[in-house]
């Protein structure tokens, strides 16, 4: 896909499709207007008939265009116009992009831009009309032998701005939506593969295929023997049972100057969790190929980052393996040991997202971390409390959470803030080891952010429970979000 910045008219804008907006009671956009003039007043008679009401999201094309430049004009509704904020804007994109696909209109060019939207400028403008088009093309990694998905026919994709002032921040937003993009859709593409296909050497192999593309990163895979090594005894008490051997996979990515300490990103990379021998029930368990989000995000804000010659230093520790039950599974109420030497009673196999954390955050401390932020679909508790709308966010540390939760706002890719604290931390008590690795239903997801709190002393963490955002459930629409790569490569765009 193509981007550009477009300042031309809407009337003389040679295009297969321009996108312009209504408000809702048929309230035409100033673009609409200029349009409708030029095209004999068609516009305004739709209004009068009722053919055009503006609702949100509604979409109407004129396919046979005279008197204006383009080919075709795709009308879309844009609902209350003092409403209309970053958001609508976003939706209506997508809805327009729906409408589009329809089409064999192989470029378009959206003025959408030029409405007043009071959350937003020309650059954030563009940059969320890049995420929307470049997710709209996105299609999932195709197994299906007959009824294969289509291809997108869109090649080329412009956004109209109002004042050539605006081209080189609109120019700049579209360079950041494509990275995050590209970051997004890699994330997406491995979460979306089943379990059989991304195993943790899958992901391994997709790391280095990273290395490959970008000279800008490195990466090291280190194996199972290499993690008894390091004392790793957490990471692979939960490999345990699994036939598909463990990888702990690391990529560096030094944008900025050598001594600059690095944002370390730690991602949960369970390729499928059964729950181990405290087995979970078969209802969507499916969905649990998904449990390796939080690796997948840090390989694709990876991408987005090198893609996007980000001036940062960034390290990514990824533990990945399978939770499976086997006759050398770990047991509930087997003791083990981190490579922290705090030892472990594992009451629940289940809890095995926080068993490979613990040792990849030990490991991480030898890059001198700036910060540590861990992603991972940790608990369903977590989903409990925020639904699927908000990513769970827990820190150490005020400033930190405060630069987080700012970057998921201004990515549209929001976290909420979530307590940690001793009264949590005190329901991790055990009486055979150093710490439990469950402690009771209530609050599931602060005491699993607490338990990872023990492995944290000194560091500045933050901890992202994406547990209800990472990807959707369910049957219809079932697949890999791609967040939080947004939030991510926002944060470091403000690094
Ligand atoms: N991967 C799951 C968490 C999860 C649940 C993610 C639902 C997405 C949707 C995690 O490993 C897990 O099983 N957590 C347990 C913890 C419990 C045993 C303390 C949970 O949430 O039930
Ligand atoms: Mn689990
Ligand atoms: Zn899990």
């Amino acid at each position: 896909m193509e981007f550009f910045v477009s300042t031309a008219a809407p009337s003389r804008q040679r295009t297969d499709c321009a996108i312009v907006g209504v408000y809702d009671k048929g309230d035409l956009s100033e673009t609409a207007k200029e349009l409708d003039r030029y095209i004999g007043g068609r516009l305004s008679r739709l209004v009068k008939r009722g053919d055009l009401r503006g609702k949100a999201g509604d979409t109407l094309l004129l396919a046979d265009i005279e008197g204006a430049a383009c080919e075709r004009l795709l009308v879309v509704g844009l609902g209350a116009r003092h409403e209309f904020r970053r958001k609508q804007y976003r939706k209506a994109l997508a809805s327009a992009l729906g409408a589009l696909e329809k089409t064999g209109a192989r470029n378009a060019v959206s003025y959408l831009g030029l409405e007043a939207v009071p959350d937003a400028d020309a650059y954030s403008l563009a940059r969320a009309a890049a995420e929307v088009v470049g997710n709209a093309q996105y299609r999932i990694p195709d197994h299906k032998t007959t009824n294969k998905r289509s291809k997108p026919s869109l090649t080329r994709f412009g956004v109209a701005v109002a004042a050539r002032a605006d081209v080189a921040k609109a120019e700049r937003g579209l360079r950041h939506g494509r990275g995050i993009v590209a970051g997004m859709s890699l994330m997406r593409d491995l979460a979306n593969q089943p379990a059989n296909v991304c195993t943790p050497t899958y992901l391994s192999n997709a790391a280095k295929a990273l290395a490959r593309e970008y000279r800008s990163i490195r990466v090291r895979v280190l194996n199972e023997a290499e993690c008894r090594r390091l004392k790793m005894g957490s990471f692979l008490s939960v490999t345990a049972g699994s036939d598909e051997p463990a990888r702990l996979i690391v990529l560096e990515y030094y944008g900025a100057a050598r001594k600059d300490k690095p944002t370390v990103l730690v991602g949960k990379g369970v390729t499928f969790d059964t729950g181990g021998i405290s087995l979970k029930p078969p209802a969507n368990m499916d969905e649990m190929k998904f449990d390796m989000s939080g690796a997948a995000s840090v390989l694709g804000t990876f991408k987005a980052v090198a893609e996007l010659d980000l001036p940062v230093n960034l390290v990514g520790v990824v533990p990945a393996c399978e939770n499976m039950p086997s006759g050398r599974a770990t047991k509930p109420g087997d003791i083990i040991r981190s490579m922290s030497g705090q030892t472990i009673e594992v009451l629940n196999t289940d809890a095995e997202g926080r068993l490979i954390l613990c040792d990849a955050i030990t490991y991480a401390r030898r890059f001198n971390p700036d910060v540590v932020i861990d992603i991972a679909t940790l608990t369903g508790a977590c989903v409990i409390a925020l639904g699927n709308h908000l990513t769970g966010l827990f820190s150490n540390d005020d400033e930190l959470a405060a630069a987080l939760k700012a970057a998921g706002e201004r990515a549209d890719d929001r976290a909420w803030p979530m307590p940690i604290g001793e009264e949590y931390a005190e329901q991790l008590k055990s009486n055979f080891a150093d710490i439990a690795n469950v402690a009771g239903r209530e609050g599931g997801a602060i005491t699993a952010a607490c338990f990872l709190g023990k492995f944290t002393e000194g560091l500045r963490w933050a901890h992202l429970d994406i547990a209800g955002t990472a990807y959707v459930g369910g049957t219809q629409k079932k697949g890999s979000t791609g967040r939080p790569v947004p939030l991510l490569v926002e944060y470091l765009l403000n690094k």
